[in-house]
């Protein structure tokens, strides 16, 4: 198509190497899309007959059925999925298909359609990514009442609702949740016009291809347009901090689910045996998590890469951020496949949560009586020193903290007195730490309360966006926006 000026053909392993068919063949669908709003609007401003802008239209139509039933197998030496669905127009409809590409350049039109491409594409993470709060929710709410030991250096702590932890994911899912959201509004505009760099000298209406995609608005400045890739750098950041959470996630519940720790259980269906060992039940799914999410994070680092050094404006480095962006996505729909429903699942022996914590003594109530001294007016750093020698007290002759005697504990410090009964139980240290955003009972259920109102919110929001999207996706759809046909 730009053989004109070349006296020699293209080598073989040159268009081999250059061609991105391999990557961008998924887009055809949204390439098109935005031909059809780009077609309709040439017809509108005249530069073509609306006879003619129907008849590109009607042919994008054959081409997508052609595509979509198998029938129409795209050839390398089209280079790219625009190239194959152009010529392919050109073969349906001879002449007046030649009259598409006026006003537009691949540069505009690759950045418009990934754009359409990636709307799609994070609609099902973001409902998926709901899904998962939902799974919090609900696990948070049966496991409210559960005591497990809270962990800082992976020592035991403090005693925390097991509510109050899946909250804890609940919060770090829902900031991702915004950033996808951020992601999203940073896609929202449309780059239709930009041409290849400068715009063009056709009085293109960029407001009407703007408003035939669903776009927010026009991009602002040209150059800009056709250099940045920061929409999509967006979108990885969202992924990579979700990778992150979703990595730190399978790891402590692989963790939990020890023999050692013992108290979290997998539900069987998520997980896998051994061929040799009878006896095993392996977290797989968890560690597939942690394992593929590094990738994750590399596509992010390698657009950052990419881009950091390119010249103003395109560049044909910039074909290859699809490779990195569909990797991604393609690794985050798997994981938020499984991960919901296993969330879903998980379960707990709460005894064996509780063993755990009085095998360490019940020494998780240090703070507990620490604070107690303070109430009675000790200093903290005093109480502090009196209450790690009780611990080295019990320690050395293998006493539980709750099992001493009131006597006993005045030995070693005078400030105690029989109230103190009253704070050395499990229930009450989680009950008693009731300060906003803790893990007192009260506050968890405040906080699940919340978080039910806040998914509900983003649900319906989530619903008017998918109508939105969805109207445009078929050709009718587009051309019925401004009543074209
Ligand atoms: N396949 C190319 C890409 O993905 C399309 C744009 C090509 N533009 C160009 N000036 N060669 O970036």
């Amino acid at each position: 198509m730009w053989k004109g000026r070349f006296e020699e053909d293209t080598a073989q392993v040159v268009q081999k190497f250059t061609q991105s068919l391999d990557l961008d063949w998924r887009l055809y669908k949204h390439d098109i899309q935005g031909s059809v709003a780009h077609v309709r609007m040439l017809g509108k401003i005249g530069i073509i007959t609306d006879a003619e802008a129907a008849q590109i239209a009607d042919g994008l139509k054959t081409v997508l059925n052609e595509i979509e039933s198998g029938k129409f197998k795209p050839s390398e030496e089209l280079e790219d999925v625009h190239m194959n669905i152009e010529n392919r127009l050109t073969e349906l409809t001879g002449a007046v298909g030649a009259k598409l590409h006026a006003g537009r350049s691949r540069n505009d039109q690759v950045a418009t359609t990934v754009r359409l491409y990636l709307r799609k594409r994070l609609l099902a993470i973001r409902a998926a990514l709901l899904s998962l709060l939902g799974a919090f929710l609900d696990r948070a709410q049966k496991h409210r009442l559960v005591i497990i030991s809270g962990y800082t250096h992976l020592q035991q702590a403090q005693p925390i609702s097991l509510g109050h932890y899946w909250m804890a994911w609940f919060e770090a899912f829902l900031r991702d949740c915004e950033r996808l959201e951020f992601a999203a509004r940073s896609l929202d505009e449309c780059p239709l016009g930009s041409g290849a760099l400068a715009g063009s000298t056709l009085p293109l209406d960029r407001d009407m291809t703007c408003r035939l995609l669903c776009f927010d608005h026009p991009t602002r400045n040209s150059l800009d347009t056709v250099a940045q890739r920061d929409y999509m750098s967006d979108y990885h950041h969202f992924a990579s901090l979700f990778a992150v959470h979703a990595s730190r996630m399978a790891e402590d519940l692989i963790i939990y689910a020890t023999q050692e720790f013992g108290w979290l259980k997998l539900p069987d269906s998520f997980c896998t045996g051994s061929s040799i060992m009878p006896q095993k039940k392996n977290p797989d799914v968890l560690e597939l998590i942690r394992g593929k999410t590094g990738q994750v994070i590399g596509h992010t680092v390698d657009l950052l890469i990419m881009t950091k050094g390119l010249p103003m404006t395109y560049d044909r480095d910039l074909q290859e951020d699809k490779r990195g962006l569909f990797a991604s996505l393609d690794t985050l729909d798997g994981i938020l496949e499984v991960l919901p429903p296993l969330v879903a699942k998980v379960e707990v022996d709460a005894r064996s949560a509780r063993s755990a914590l009085e095998k360490g003594l019940g020494l998780a109530l240090a703070t507990d009586v620490a604070e107690y001294l303070v109430l009675k007016g000790v200093p903290f750093r005093d109480a502090h020193w009196k209450v790690g020698k009780l611990v080295r007290y019990c320690i050395e002759n293998g006493k539980p903290l709750a099992g001493l005697s009131v006597g006993e504990m005045k030995e070693h410090i005078p400030e105690v007195e029989a109230d103190v009964a009253d704070i050395l139980s499990l229930e009450k240290s989680v009950e008693r730490r009731d300060t906003y955003g803790g893990t007192g009972f009260e506050q968890v259920l405040s906080q699940i309360e919340r978080g039910k109102g806040l998914l509900k919110a983003k649900e319906a929001e989530l619903e008017i966006e998918i109508a939105r999207i969805e109207s445009i996706e078929s050709i009718e759809g587009i051309e019925g926006i401004e009543g074209i046909k």
